[in-house]
């Protein structure tokens, strides 16, 4: 897979998701689940074809009225954006699909020089981002990123993307004490930490957004994943308790479970995936 398709359909997913409230993930409750086994007995009895992504991809392609960043009928005019990681990969497409349509971003990364480079770019392109550099696993970098976002936007945040994070592939046996501490602090406790910093501030925003970067690891195996995977499940869980909890202060909270997409992320770990003998 590409990044530009699935990196597509992720944005897509999450602006649907910003509009429309639908929840991607989780909220596996009963009567879902009944009518989930409902849908299932009926489809059994009447299965019908399944259309494969090329077939899906190709209608998109040829609808005459595509669904581009540019839409008039989508805006985020003057709407306020966090997106950690934004360097790179997915980040990176979130961060120009959301600046495309009209909201301004702040992001980070650690590299301070890809970032400034990043930066640059977005200016040449009149999108309106600024950025700094943070280490997200550290918890006092977390606090003074989140300073410069609440002085960059006037004490409000609209939409908050949890998605710098980092994997790993190894069998669990000769995973370290480092592995995992790295590993949830990176994807998990930075997430957490970061919302909880950003509370008040999407709050402050009246329609507060909170997109967390899962993975697709959450739901099917893939060998050598397991704490990279269990990092992302603690994510799952905060996505629904945070929904329920903040609801009442106006804030969404959603979460999305990629599967694989062509990111540097994706492409160092491939080096490492090779003597699992593991094919993407
Ligand atoms: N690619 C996939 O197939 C895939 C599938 C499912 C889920 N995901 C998830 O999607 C998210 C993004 O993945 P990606 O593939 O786009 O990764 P990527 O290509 O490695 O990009 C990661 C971005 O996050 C930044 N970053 C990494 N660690 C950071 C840290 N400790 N503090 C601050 N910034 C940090 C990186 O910049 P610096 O290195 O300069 O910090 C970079 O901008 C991750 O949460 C990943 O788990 C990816
Ligand atoms: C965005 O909003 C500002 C003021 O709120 C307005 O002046 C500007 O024309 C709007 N831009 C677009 C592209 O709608
Ligand atoms: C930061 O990125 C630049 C450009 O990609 C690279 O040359 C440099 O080694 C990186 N710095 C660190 C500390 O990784």
């Amino acid at each position: 897979m590409n990044l530009n398709v699935d990196a597509f359909y992720i944005i897509i997913s999450l602006v649907l998701n910003l509009y429309l409230g639908r929840e991607l993930l989780i909220n596996e409750n009963t009567k879902g689940k009944i009518r989930r086994r409902r849908r299932r007995r009926r489809r059994k009895r009447k299965r019908k074809p399944t259309r494969t992504f090329m077939e899906i991809e190709s209608d998109l392609k040829k609808s005459s009225s595509p669904v581009t960043s540019m839409d008039q009928r989508w805006s985020l005019n003057g709407t306020t954006a966090l997106v950690t990681g934004g360097t790179k990969g997915i980040g990176h497409a979130i961060v120009e699909e959301l600046a495309k349509f009209g909201a301004i971003v702040h992001t980070c990364a650690r590299n301070e020089t890809e970032l400034n480079e990043c930066l640059k770019q977005w200016e040449d392109k009149n999108f309106k981002v600024t950025g700094s550099v943070c280490d997200v696993s550290s918890s006092v970098q977390r606090k003074k990123l989140m300073e410069d976002v609440s002085s960059v936007f006037q004490g409000k945040l609209h939409i908050l993307i949890n998605n710098a994070g980092t994997g790993i592939v190894k069998p669990t046996a000769e995973c370290t004490a480092e592995d995992y501490s790295h590993i949830m602090a990176t994807n998990f406790e930075s997430a957490l930490h970061v919302s909880q910093l950003a509370h008040p501030l999407l709050k402050a925003s009246s329609s507060g957004n909170i997109v967390f970067i899962s993975t697709i690891g959450t739901f099917i195996v893939y060998q050598g994943g397991a704490i990279y995977s269990a990092s992302k499940g603690a994510m799952n869980q905060i996505t629904k308790h945070l929904a329920c909890e903040w609801a009442k202060d106006n804030i969404r909270v959603n979460g999305v479970a990629p599967s694989v997409i062509k990111t540097p992320l994706i492409e160092n770990l491939f080096v490492s995936m090779t003597h699992l003998q593991l094919r993407l």
